[in-house]
């Protein structure tokens, strides 16, 4: 890579180490990296280097693709997934949510497939709470996602005031708890709604998902667009099966799903559910 003479890179990157690394990460992950991240993976995975005491990206990548470096693979994929997100990101689909899951009576369902550090599913059991008016709401939420740093983040649900700073203060009251003392500055989430949700790791690219059942909702916003169509399609695919058949999928505001999957129609903006050939296939028919 090109250096300008007063950057001195403390450790030597070449075209050949970023092209092995973005074949790597899309093999592992399906994260296609543009030619722009250059910088961005350098000083992602200097760290990595760093803390394997390893003093060369060629010998880095050899020894991670030798499986010398044990667990090594995890804080790789770690480094380099992209984890930016909000509470209530995305507002217009929280009530979307709320109108589809008011007035039904059996447990509800809910995927977050690419939940980073959490406020996503805490959004979605915050809207779930306020739309039965109770802390307790018949509601399982199973959030997911392949980086481990950030689920530990989620299931801590701890997080800096600044985060709430966009939340109106009656739901900073209801749903958490200021520090105090050393904690000053920091809320948790009220474990009401901790308990909503269960976090497990989950690569969509993996063969198996350690999923099953038939959910309400899915969230899948933000992640796509990290993946190439043919992953997409191959994704949106596995999420029919487990869609109940008045299902909705949420998408990430640049994603479109249209192009990508027959099954799916348009409900809102980014908004999806299952066609009506889709949805008849699912729901028994009546002698
Ligand atoms: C930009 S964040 C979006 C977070 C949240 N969905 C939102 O919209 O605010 C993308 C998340 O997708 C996760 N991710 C990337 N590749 C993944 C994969 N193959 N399987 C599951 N999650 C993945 C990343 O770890 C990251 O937390």
């Amino acid at each position: 890579m090109p250096q300008s003479k007063d950057t001195v890179k403390e450790f030597d990157f070449n075209a050949r180490d970023f092209e092995r690394v973005r074949g790597l990460i899309y093999k592992r992950a399906g994260i296609s990296l543009a030619d722009s991240k250059q910088e961005m993976v350098y000083s992602r995975l200097a760290r990595r280097l760093r803390a394997t005491g390893i003093d060369s990206f060629a010998k880095y990548l050899d020894d991670l693709e030798a499986g010398r470096l044990g667990e090594e693979w995890e804080s790789f994929t770690n480094a380099l997934t992209t984890n930016l997100t909000s509470f209530f990101r995305e507002a217009h689909h929280f009530p979307l949510l709320a109108d589809h899951i008011k007035g039904k009576r059996e447990p509800l369902t809910i995927w977050c497939s690419a939940s980073s550090t959490g406020e996503e599913p805490y959004s979605i059991a915050m809207t779930v709470c306020e739309a039965f008016n109770t802390l307790t709401p018949n509601c399982q939420i199973v959030a997911t996602d392949i980086d481990t740093n950030v689920l530990a983040h989620a299931a801590n649900g701890v997080y800096t005031m600044d985060r709430l700073d966009k939340m109106a203060p009656e739901r900073q009251r209801r749903f958490f708890l200021k520090g105090k003392g050393d904690r000053e500055g920091m809320a948790r989430v009220r474990p009401e709604l901790r308990n909503m949700i269960t976090f497990k790791q989950l690569n969509l690219l993996a063969d198996g998902w350690p999923i099953s059942g038939q959910f309400d909702a899915i969230f899948c916003r933000n992640v796509m667009i990290y993946f190439d169509k043919a992953t997409q399609r191959k994704i949106l695919a596995r999420f029919v099966p487990l869609m109940k058949p008045d299902a909705l999928l949420f998408a990430g505001h640049s994603e479109n799903f249209l192009y990508v999957s027959e099954s799916l129609k348009l409900r809102g903006k980014t908004v999806y559910e299952l066609d009506d050939n889709a949805a008849a296939r699912k729901t028994p028919q009546r002698t």
